[in-house]
């Protein structure tokens, strides 16, 4: 079998990811059940700041089973100091897996194509595969099942609202994106999205009706990492899409709120619903560890035990 990498969302069939949901369930229940690095290590490369992917992570590698390597860009200077090809080749001689955060998703993809070891994106602009594979994980625990649903995503276009894009590739929700037109997703990203949903992709600029009967309010920071600089006029324009309770009080009496953190509380998403009753962040940020060691193992040893 050729190695597999995880760099979006759809990198996984419909099958494919059912049975890695089945998987981060069962991992979840029995936390060291299994050990598909039997000894080995993997590298994750950073360069840009994190708790969640790196504890995640490196808790993730320890407990199936190998060594979790902690690397900074300072360190390695990737493309500077060193060609992303010739890290690949040497990472690849070291490691079973390595995961990457960087900013640029053409980084990533041309470290995958180099590596001989599987490739996980821990974040890029474009995408966040590993936090909607959480953010499903725990729709599904906490909703019964992910088809049908309403997901109303509000807030910045950016790399996490793509990876909701993606997972519209594969299961059957409507997707609404609640933002002003300055803030929408990347037009390509959105229309490929619209031509393969199995469900709807919608785009609404009105946040009432954004959050209208939504199964799942998600909100994310107005400004991503690296694009700092866009804060002052993403809270001018965004302000209005700010997960209230106001706006909370439109969505389904059941609704759930995510939030895949660090959170700007009081901007995108008030006190009062973070830390409210229909608030499922803190879960959502725990499930990183099961739905990434899920994918751990798929990619080292397949979707079955
Ligand atoms: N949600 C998430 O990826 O958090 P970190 O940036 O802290 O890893
Ligand atoms: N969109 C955010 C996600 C952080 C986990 C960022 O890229 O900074």
């Amino acid at each position: 079998m050729s190695k597999r990498d995880f760099l979006t969302v759809t990198d996984f069939t419909r099958s494919e990811l059912d049975s890695l949901f089945d998987l981060a369930v069962r991992m979840k229940r029995n936390r060291s059940g299994l050990r598909p690095f039997g000894g080995g290590s993997a590298a994750l490369v950073f360069k840009k700041p994190s708790l969640r992917t790196r504890a995640s992570f490196d808790v993730g590698v320890h407990e199936l089973g190998g060594h979790p390597m902690y690397i900074t860009d300072q360190e390695i200077g990737l493309g500077k100091r060193e060609s992303v090809y010739d890290i690949a080749q040497v990472l690849s001689r070291f490691v079973r897996l390595i995961m990457i955060r960087t900013f640029e998703h053409s980084e990533v993809e041309e470290l995958a194509a180099a590596a001989t070891v599987p490739v996980v994106n821990g974040l890029t602009n474009s995408y966040h595969p590993c936090q909607i594979i959480a953010d499903l994980l725990t729709v599904y625990e906490h909703k019964g099942h992910i088809d049908g649903l309403t997901i109303s995503y509000l807030g910045d276009g950016n790399n996490v609202a793509h990876s909701w894009l993606k997972a519209a590739e594969r299961y059957d929700i409507t997707l609404r994106i609640g933002t002003v037109a300055e803030n929408d997703p990347d037009p390509e990203i959105l229309d490929h999205a619209r031509t393969h949903a199995i469900g709807r992709v919608e785009v609404v600029r009105e946040p009432l009706a954004a959050a209208d009967g939504a199964d799942v309010l998600y909100t994310d920071v107005w400004a991503s990492m690296g694009q700092k600089d866009r804060a002052e006029e993403n809270r001018r324009r965004l302000a209005a899409f700010q997960i209230n309770e106001e706006l909370l009080a439109a969505a389904a009496q059941d609704a759930i709120v995510l939030h895949c953190l660090p959170a700007n509380r009081g901007e995108e998403i008030t006190d009062a619903v973070m830390d409210g009753p229909q608030s499922r962040v803190f879960d959502e940020a725990e499930n990183r560890l099961h739905a990434q060691k899920a994918i751990m193992h798929a990619l080292l040893a397949g979707f079955d035990e």
